[in-house]
């Protein structure tokens, strides 16, 4: 009979080796998924630390803008219910429901249900419970829906910080940025609708050229246009170089141009612009007397509808107050997250 193999046995007894972190190439990591203590705060905080501090997001993770300035025009009190239209890593959230304690409740909506399940986890972790935090999978278009489900029609605040999130962005995968190789997707929730692979090859030259205009207020819609439609670009790069190879103008100038263009495209992939002007319109609804809304755009065209919806509701009397003009971050919060350079905050309260 064979014998079994001592050195087998003993094998057999020793706990499994954590497995071997791939190699990279230099000092650090450069590539989004290999950033393994970025994608770890919790067990690398003075890492991530550092990254904040040389003024970058941290991997996989989103920083929140103007904080102090939306929980103020939220007037968020300890009991209050309300809304986060958009969950995001749970910035903006975690601050709320510091401030809603005791006694109060937050309902997180996220059309993205992969970083939806994430930052679920990260707040339940926190230690709050189904009784003070939900997640909700949903378009916030659809807010009057999760809340009749919910048998409250309306709740004290309603909070939105619109666009991509910094996972979005920075996740190769996910196909949002011009810097990082990845297919050319562009899909918040990429279980619903096309990509913007899919979307560019259908769409007409004068449909693209509008959504250029309307979404980025780019100056040579019709060109680009013309030299992008219909075509078949696989990756973001593709569609980048596309771009610099269609303009005529310094690296500058091309660099802004593929930005706006890549938010354009952004824009009419996730309908987002549709989407906002579903929740303008519901908003007053959805509201208490009393209650408030605070909304954080990043551009232009989403800033225009909010305005407008805000001076229309005050004017019709479904608000008595609005805030005046916009709020914008200080010039300390945009050195240390350049990404709060373009945010507007405005905000109203129901009448
Ligand atoms: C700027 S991030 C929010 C970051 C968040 N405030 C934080 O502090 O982490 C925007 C988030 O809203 C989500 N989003 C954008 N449009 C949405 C919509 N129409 N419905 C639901 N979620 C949306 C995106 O998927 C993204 O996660």
């Amino acid at each position: 009979m064979v014998p079994i193999l001592p050195a087998i046995a003993a094998m057999n007894d020793e706990p499994p080796r954590p497995p071997r972190r791939k190699r990279y190439s230099g000092k650090n990591p450069r590539r989004f998924e290999d950033k393994y203590k970025e994608h770890d705060p919790a067990r690398y905080g003075e890492t991530v630390a550092k990254v904040i501090a040389s003024g970058k997001t941290p991997a996989g993770s989103h920083l929140p803008i103007l904080v102090e300035e939306c929980l103020e025009a939220l007037g968020v009190r300890p009991g209050m219910t309300g809304v986060d239209c958009t969950l995001g890593y749970g910035g903006h959230a975690t601050r709320i429901l510091e401030a809603l304690m005791p006694g109060g409740k937050l309902i997180g909506l996220d059309q993205d249900p992969i970083e939806l399940t994430k930052t679920e986890h990260r707040l339940r972790q926190a230690g709050y419970g189904a009784d003070r935090f939900e997640a909700v999978r949903s378009n916030f278009a659809g807010l009057a829906k999760v809340l009749a489900a919910r048998g409250s029609a309306s709740v004290d605040f309603i909070f939105a910080d619109l666009g991509c999130s910094s996972m979005q962005f920075d996740d190769p995968t996910r196909g949002f940025s011009f810097k990082r190789p990845g297919l050319l997707d562009m899909r918040m929730n990429p279980t619903r609708g096309i990509s913007a692979a899919a979307w560019l090859a259908k769409v007409s030259a004068q449909k693209l050229a509008a959504a250029f205009q309307d979404h980025a207020d780019e100056p040579r819609a019709e060109s680009l246009a013309a030299a992008l439609a219909g075509k078949p670009f696989r990756t973001t790069l593709e569609l980048a170089t596309a771009v610099r190879q269609a303009v005529r103008a310094d690296e500058e100038e091309l660099d802004l141009t593929v930005r706006r263009v890549f938010q354009a495209i952004r824009i009419a992939v996730n309908e987002e612009f549709v989407a906002l002007d579903a929740l303008l319109r519901r908003l007053p609804a959805c509201l208490n007397s009393g209650g408030r809304v605070a909304i954080l755009s990043f551009h232009s065209g989403e800033d225009r509808r909010v305005k407008k919806s805000l001076q229309t509701g005050l004017r019709d009397g479904v608000f008595s107050e609005i805030s005046h003009g916009v709020i914008i971050s200080s010039p300390e919060e945009r050195r240390s997250n350049p990404r709060s350079a373009p945010a507007k905050l405005r905000w109203a309260v129901k009448a």
